[in-house]
């Protein structure tokens, strides 16, 4: 069967703690590859893009600014169960509710600057990959045994 693919960013807050090592370490760890990545600072047509599902709720604005306060980390992580494994790692949206020895719980300070995003399905997936890169940016690898 295929590896799974999901979308994941490391958002501004992540990035000014110079986060980036620790987060990617941990992915790497669980067996998720980051298999393309890329450094974008994120207009704010760009991120309203990004955010649209979310267009009606009263966080929207506060939500869109923050995601273009500064440069986020896409990446895309392969994996076995990729978008499943991804969340549990991450955790809870909300920081104070997500578990311990996960990234929210570890680094976040609020629900809004919660540190990470995660695709929170194989189809949101395929479709929030296909935002931030195009098919030639993917790089799968391994090994021969
Ligand atoms: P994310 O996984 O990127 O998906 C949508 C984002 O909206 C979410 O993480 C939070 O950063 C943000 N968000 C969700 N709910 C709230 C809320 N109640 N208040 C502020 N921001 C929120």
């Amino acid at each position: 069967m295929p590896a799974e693919r999901t979308l994941s960013l490391i958002k501004p807050d992540g990035l000014e703690k110079g986060l980036i090592g620790q987060i990617v370490a941990r992915f790497e760890h669980a067996g998720l590859k980051p298999v393309a990545m890329t450094l974008v600072h994120l207009s704010q047509a760009q991120a309203e893009g990004f955010y649209a599902v979310h267009r009606e709720r009263p966080f929207f604005q506060s939500l869109v600014q923050f995601m273009t306060s500064g440069p986020i980390l896409a990446m895309v992580l392969e994996g076995e169960d990729a978008v499943a494994k991804n969340r549990e790692i991450m955790g809870a949206t909300d920081p104070a509710k997500a578990a311990a020895g996960t990234l929210r719980r570890d680094f976040a300070t609020s629900i809004e600057k919660n540190t990470v995003h995660g695709s929170d399905s194989r189809e949101n997936a395929a479709i929030e990959i296909a935002y931030f890169f195009g098919q030639l940016e993917i790089h799968p690898y391994g090994w021969k045994k």
